[in-house]
């Protein structure tokens, strides 16, 4: 297993859409296998393949409190065909991709869902609260999208303003 790099805000591949799997060859189950060590080492819970570089649809969750690797859902082609019309979830959304930098995000509570596991085999899940939250921040990535995109303009424009200074003290540095 090889451990992948992950991009970091503005980079474009966060902007761009994924495209569907076709075939789960030893490739792609390996690639999958790559996203989810890449996620446990980042301490995250979810990982998209933008947010390696990759623009195919394939995401990783672990929302298990033992993270050894026996909980992760390795997941291509994800896709949400149903979600609560009414309760939602709120989270403290964080991303590997804007390090540092948490908001609440409010989500539908629940969602069913379908997807391809390493394998190639089709199933189905029905997911709740963090779980359900995760995997929508997921595939939000899979679609360009951001947790940041979820906010207020205001509150998103200040975010963005952090990042962008952090980002020139930290140029600052090299010498
Ligand atoms: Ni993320």
């Amino acid at each position: 297993m090889s451990h992948l790099t992950i991009r970091i805000i503005p980079a474009e591949v966060l902007r761009q859409v994924a495209q569907p799997v076709t075939d789960i060859d030893k490739r792609v189950a390996k690639f999958m296998e790559d996203l989810a060590e890449t996620m446990y080492k980042g301490n995250g819970i979810g990982l998209a393949a933008n947010q390696v570089g990759s623009l195919e649809r394939i995401i990783a969750v672990d929302v298990s409190e033992e993270r050894n690797g026996k909980g992760a859902l390795l997941m291509a082609n994800p896709e949400v065909i149903w979600s609560d019309p009414v309760e939602t979830f709120t989270y403290n959304e964080g991303c590997l991709s804007i390090p540092g930098h948490y908001a609440n995000v409010t989500r539908p509570k629940r969602i069913r869902m379908t997807y391809l596991d390493p394998r190639g085999k089709k199933q189905e899940l029905e997911a709740e609260d963090l779980l359900s939250q995760c995997i929508q921040h997921e595939i939000d990535h899979l679609n360009g999208v951001l947790f940041i995109d979820h906010l207020s303009k205001l509150k998103r424009d200040m975010i963005l303003k952090k990042i962008e200074k952090e980002r020139k003290e930290e140029e600052g540095h090299i010498l």
